[in-house]
């Protein structure tokens, strides 16, 4: 009967603790650049321009950012800008579609929502920008950093103290596995062998990330998406998490902390790390929350635009169908940079990642 995400007190918690930190990390940030891989979890605007439904550029989102709307899928910031923050960066990091040469001076955003490990995925909302188009418009970052730095030492040596965060795979499961009359996957694959094949285009990608001169990569694991308001009233499953959708994740989720240590052990010189959202956001006991989300939702678990929010998010895990309020943004991108349990990040989590 319960919804699974008994965060709450923890929230508050550190959603306290997080401000205090906020403002103490000043000065120079630890790494020279941050790069964010991903989907809406992450993206902060690369959708706006793209014809598709998977887009958040009205109200009421951002309705608690500083800049007001931006296309951030939540209330305020997303894990990723905390992240950066905690990072000691002062400053936002551009989305990929409004990088110019003088942009490129601390970091690039590349997350497009709706976005996934295989190409076709979000295909039903329209545009996206898969992780493989990401890994593209990197390789052309790359490329005009290596103009403006002009020495390829220099530039080497520059990306391997760099931070890269990689988010995704949550829309092969929502916007294509779990949609039987838009794909074809679930006919063709066993939870199992989906499972396989998307771990398998993952770790190609990774390596190309590798590839492009990445060391220090997190890699994020799927949270308890069946817990999704979205999905339980989709499944009708009458508050309940839908747990075909919990288990199927978890088995992505099992093999992507053996293909992080595969990573590690194929490239002596990188530092891949994996965050276990499971961990993270487990229940806990006790403790049940509301499953509404903040935002009144249309059907595909967006806010309905212009509607009017609910006025506690600070006390909701949801705002809208799909994504966090930021206060849970904050609970997920604290415990990954400071992990309050072995579970959480492992080997390491961001902010040692970022001394290594
Ligand atoms: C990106 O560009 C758009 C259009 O020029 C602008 O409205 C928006 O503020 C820019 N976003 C950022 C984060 O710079
Ligand atoms: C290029 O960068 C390397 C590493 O920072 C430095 O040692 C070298 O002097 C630079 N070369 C030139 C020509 O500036
Ligand atoms: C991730 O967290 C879950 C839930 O606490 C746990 O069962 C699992 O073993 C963890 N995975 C890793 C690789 O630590």
């Amino acid at each position: 009967m319960a919804s699974k995400l008994g965060l709450l007190f923890h929230f508050l918690v550190i959603a306290t603790l997080m401000q205090f930190e906020t403002v103490i990390v000043n000065g120079q940030p630890q790494v020279p650049f941050y790069f964010i891989f991903g989907d809406s979890l992450v993206d902060n605007g690369n959708n706006n321009r793209l014809s598709t439904a998977a887009k958040a550029n009205y109200h009421p989102y951002g309705i608690d950012f500083p800049q007001g709307l931006t296309g951030r899928f939540t209330n305020g910031l997303t894990v990723a800008d905390i992240i950066g923050q905690l990072l000691g960066f002062s400053d936002f990091i551009p989305p990929y579609a409004n990088t110019t040469n003088q942009d490129i001076t601390r970091g690039v955003n590349y997350g497009s929502g709706a976005a996934g490990i295989r190409d076709e995925t979000g295909s039903n909302l329209g545009g996206r920008i898969s992780l493989n188009r990401q890994l593209v418009n990197h390789a052309t970052i790359v490329s005009r950093l290596l103009l403006l730095q002009r020495n390829i030492t220099f530039t080497n040596e520059y990306k391997k103290k760099c931070i890269y965060i990689v988010n995704m795979g949550s829309n092969d499961y929502i916007n294509n596995y779990f949609m039987p009359n838009d794909y074809p996957t679930s006919r063709i694959y066993t939870p199992d062998q989906y499972a396989v094949v998307l771990i398998q285009k993952y770790s190609l990608q990774l390596r190309t990330l590798y590839r492009l001169g990445a060391r220090k990569i997190a890699v994020f694991g799927l949270g308890f998406i069946g817990c999704a308001p979205a999905e339980i009233a989709m499944f009708g499953t009458n508050g309940d998490c839908v747990e075909s959708i919990n288990s199927a994740t978890q088995l992505f989720n099992d093999r992507l902390k053996p293909l992080i240590d595969d990573l590690n052990n194929a490239f002596s010189d990188a530092r891949f790390t994996f965050i276990n959202i499971s961990s993270i956001s487990a229940p806990q006991e006790g403790v049940v929350l509301s499953n509404v989300p903040c935002c009144p939702i249309r059907s595909d678990g967006q806010c309905i635009p212009n509607s009017i929010p609910c006025p506690d998010r600070n006390l909701r895990v949801w705002y809208d169908g799909f994504h966090p309020t930021e206060v849970a943004n904050r609970a997920l991108a604290s415990r990954s940079y400071i992990a309050l349990s072995p579970m959480d990040a492992s080997p390491y989590d961001i902010s040692r990642l970022a001394q290594l």
